[in-house]
């Protein structure tokens, strides 16, 4: 669904690379999450991927882009948001400024697609309850907190129905509360059919909800791999992304032989509580 061989990527007026040799391969109806440190490329990969590099930041981009069925770079902004959308990673300039409810925010997309006004009103009533902000329809874009809009931005692009929707930092507002929303939200898109690709820095929610995991650093993809095996990598330190109390105690148990060296290292609680069990497993054979 996305394919990327071999991009490289310099901003206008750089004498560097931001990205290179870069080749992701994601297939439909996956969630495939991207991690990095901050600064790392990620803003700059989800561009990429939604073309508005280059067509709106334009600098030198060479290697080959194709997104459903799509090559982007070859293509059109206004042909590339019909098949990927972007939430960009600051949700206050996502909203378009021109409208003066949330409902009508909602709808912005739709109208500029000259869908029938009945759809618009089921299509907005529909989306703005799978993000619970029904309450939110008749205030000001401007008037919400940091977290509402977020989950506006978020609601906004879900409500276009592109079969790929790439997520930046979509919960860096939220609370946990707001946070495991929209992660719960991303499992259902995933369930109906979308290919969704999420740059995040929350570790073990990752690891519950997208099956397979890419890590930036050095202006490169680093580690791919399922999301297990690349968020407990040891190696996520020196990358300054981290990895979870659940790893390094594993590891660390590892170490002092209390855990056999073969222990697939642990992300989540629920991982934690599998290797006990296939501990006791060992112990008892
Ligand atoms: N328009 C631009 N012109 C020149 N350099 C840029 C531009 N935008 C970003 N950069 C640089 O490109 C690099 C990668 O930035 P990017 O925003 O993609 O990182 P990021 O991983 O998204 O970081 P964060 O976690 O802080 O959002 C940084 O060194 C940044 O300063
Ligand atoms: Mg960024």
């Amino acid at each position: 669904m996305i394919k990327l061989s071999d991009v490289s990527y310099a901003y206008p007026d750089t004498d560097h690379y931001t990205l290179t040799n870069v080749d992701l391969d994601v297939p439909q109806g996956e969630v495939v999450g991207i991690v990095g440190a901050s600064g790392a490329g990620k803003t700059t990969l989800a561009k990429i991927i939604s073309g508005f590099i280059p067509h709106v930041d334009g600098g030198a981009l060479s290697g080959r882009i194709e997104v459903d069925g799509i090559n982007l770079p070859e293509s059109t902004l206004a042909i590339a948001v019909s098949h990927v959308g972007l939430v960009i990673q600051s949700p206050f300039n996502q909203i378009s400024g021109a409208k003066f409810t949330v409902r009508e925010e909602l709808a912005f997309g739709l109208e500029n697609q000259g869908v029938e006004r009945e759809e618009m009103a089921t299509r907005v009533g529909e989306v703005a309850k799978l993000l619970g902000i029904e309450t939110l329809l008749d205030r000001s874009p401007y008037a919400l907190s940091g977290g509402q809009q977020q989950l506006v931005a978020i609601a906004s692009m879900i409500i276009m129905r592109t079969p790929v929707l790439v997520m930046d930092e979509p919960t860096s507002q939220l609370d946990p509360g707001g946070t495991r929303m929209v992660f719960d939200v991303m499992s259902k898109l995933r369930d109906s059919g979308i290919t969704l690709v999420v740059f995040e820095h929350k570790v073990e929610l990752l690891r519950e909800h997208a099956s397979t995991v890419h890590v930036i650093a050095d202006h490169q993809i680093v580690a791919s791999g399922p999301a297990r095996k690349v968020l407990s990598d040891p190696r996520l330190e020196k990358w300054a992304i981290g990895t979870t109390r659940y790893t390094r105690a594993a590891a660390l148990a590892e170490e002092k032989s209390l855990l056999p060296k073969s222990t697939e290292l642990p992300v989540s609680l629920e991982d934690s509580i599998d290797v006990f069990k296939g501990f006791k497993n060992l112990k008892k054979g």
